[in-house]
């Protein structure tokens, strides 16, 4: 007895064996299964005039998916074709096409005989050749993609250039990343002018959740509302820092708006129309920042602005209307890429934020409109300190405490208040403006997550400032 279950341990350890056998050195992305290949009776495989030597076989349980996770199959036969032979990851069957991001097999035979098969291969040393997909190369096609947006490079452009190398890796040349196997596919796309080119599709940037985007900004923009309904419940909150308060919140509000549609292509049918008016409240936003902080700063000194709700709307409004303008214009009449602020680029119903436009027509903008608020931020501390200082001389010759001082303490309260903004909304727009400087690279894109979070999550730190802010609640107290 003992004996038997010794031999069929035995067995058991045999079988295991060889069904675990697993290609060393070999890459799982490297492979391809041999199911249907044909047996050479040295165990050696032919696949498509290959041949694959039994060293270079194994058997797999198991599909290895994008993501790095092991998805259970059964157990198959699968070959290290790639060192053999030069492999290119098609996206689905080279027979389909793709639309929209989704494989289709809908070609007709014309379309099918005319396919341009050719793809320009780099070799190791740097020479680049043409290789027809059909004959010199194995198609490798069985595996999902990583995530579901795919996002594809037109290479007759100068910023979507690729460089395909010999052993399957892809350059992308407008951020130099390098992309694997599992990081792309290639598949032919049929052209908004109706011609059908070979194409590679990518997953855009590290993506961040939409459901948690969505979850925030939600929350944000219920926030928002909230606040801007307490503002106009009370009374008390009508000064002109006030009104210039809810104006920004509905910016805010707006904008929160266009990017979730965007988010959820929904602003597809009116793409242009949905990325001109987000900017204009990205805009406008910034704008009225830069009205209050000049406010406070005023309202200190011996001016008094009281009335000037007017002017300010026609500064604020008015100068986002005129840079919605200049880029509507800039987007129609610019033909040189480089300079076109290339609005609803890429699918994506906004301004293009990639590439150096974006430095003249969103950030710079917004870098010119951020520096104001910090200086005006800077002048309102030395002015308070300046106030105070006066105070402690006044109060140490005569008893009257001046009529500066009574106005100091109504904006320090509001002035503590923005400043809290002011850093939030600066330090998250400076990060973003920062990453978008440097290269892409993992560590910054990281951080742009964490400014983008702070970002989507404004209205709630508005409300929660709101609620905590002292001095307003006192006045709820009152009534
Ligand atoms: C596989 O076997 C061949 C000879 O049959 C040998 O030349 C080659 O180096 C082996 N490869 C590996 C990866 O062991
Ligand atoms: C990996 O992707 C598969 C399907 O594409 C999914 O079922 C699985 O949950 C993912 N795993 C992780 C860890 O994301
Ligand atoms: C390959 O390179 C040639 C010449 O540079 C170019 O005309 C052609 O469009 C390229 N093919 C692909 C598929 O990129
Ligand atoms: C690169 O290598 C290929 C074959 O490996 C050869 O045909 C080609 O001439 C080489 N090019 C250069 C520039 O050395
Ligand atoms: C493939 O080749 C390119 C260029 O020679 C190289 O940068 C890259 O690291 C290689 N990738 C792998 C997986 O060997």
């Amino acid at each position: 007895m003992r004996i038997r279950l010794g031999s069929f341990v035995t067995a058991l350890l045999l079988i295991m064996e060889t069904t675990n056998a697993e290609i060393e050195g070999c890459d799982f992305f490297d492979t391809v299964d041999l199911s249907s290949a044909q047996k050479l009776s040295t165990g050696s495989y032919l696949y498509k005039d290959i041949r694959i030597p039994k060293n270079l076989t194994g058997e797999y349980d198991y599909k290895l998916l994008a993501n790095g996770t092991k998805e259970k199959v059964t157990v198959h036969t699968r070959g290290c074709v790639c060192q053999l032979s030069p492999c290119v990851r098609f996206c689905c069957p080279p027979n389909q096409i793709m639309e929209n991001g989704v494989c289709h097999d809908d070609m007709t035979k014309k379309e099918l005989d005319e396919l341009d098969p050719y793809l320009n291969v780099t070799l190791d040393n740097k020479s680049v050749v043409r290789k027809n997909f059909k004959t010199d190369l194995i198609v490798q096609s069985d595996w999902p993609m990583a995530c579901d947006h795919l996002f594809y490079l037109d290479n007759r452009e100068k910023e979507d250039e690729y460089t395909l190398f010999e052993n399957g890796t892809m350059l992308r040349h407008f951020d130099n990343v390098f992309l694997n196997k599992r990081e792309y596919c290639l598949q032919h796309m049929r052209l908004d002018d109706g011609s059908i080119r070979i194409a590679p599709h990518i997953c855009m940037a590290p993506k961040t959740s939409r459901t948690g985007q969505t979850l925030v900004m939600i929350i944000s923009m219920i926030c928002l509302v909230l606040t801007i309904s307490m503002y106009l419940f009370f009374k008390e909150l009508r000064t002109l820092l006030d009104k210039s308060f809810i104006c920004y919140m509905i910016c805010l509000f707006m904008v929160y708006f266009f990017q979730l549609l965007d988010l959820w292509d929904l602003s597809q049918g009116f793409c242009m129309t949905a990325a001109f008016m987000g900017y204009f409240f990205v805009m406008a936003s910034f704008l009225w920042l830069s009205v209050i902080s000049l406010h406070i700063w005023l309202r200190l000194g011996h001016y008094y602005f009281e009335h000037c709700f007017p002017a300010y709307s026609l500064y604020a409004w008015g100068m986002a209307l005129v840079l919605t303008e200049v880029t509507l214009i800039a987007h129609t009449i610019v033909e040189n890429k480089d300079w076109n602020p290339r609005v609803g680029f890429a699918d994506r119903c906004w301004i293009n934020t990639k590439d150096w436009s974006a430095m003249i027509y969103f950030y710079g903008p917004i870098l010119i409109l951020v520096a104001f608020n910090i200086i005006m931020f800077i002048l309102t501390t030395i002015r308070i300190n300046e106030i105070k200082r006066e105070l402690k001389l006044f109060l140490s010759h005569q008893g009257d405490i001046p009529s500066r001082y009574r106005k100091l303490k109504s904006t320090k309260s509001s002035f503590i208040f923005f400043l809290w903004l002011f850093i939030m909304m600066g330090l998250s727009w400076s990060l973003e403006i920062i990453s978008y400087l440097v290269d892409d690279n993992k560590l910054w894109s990281q951080i742009l997550l964490v400014a983008d979070y702070l970002n989507w999550c404004q209205g709630t730190i508005i409300f929660i400032l709101f609620i905590l802010n002292a001095s307003k609640l006192d006045h709820f107290k009152k009534r």
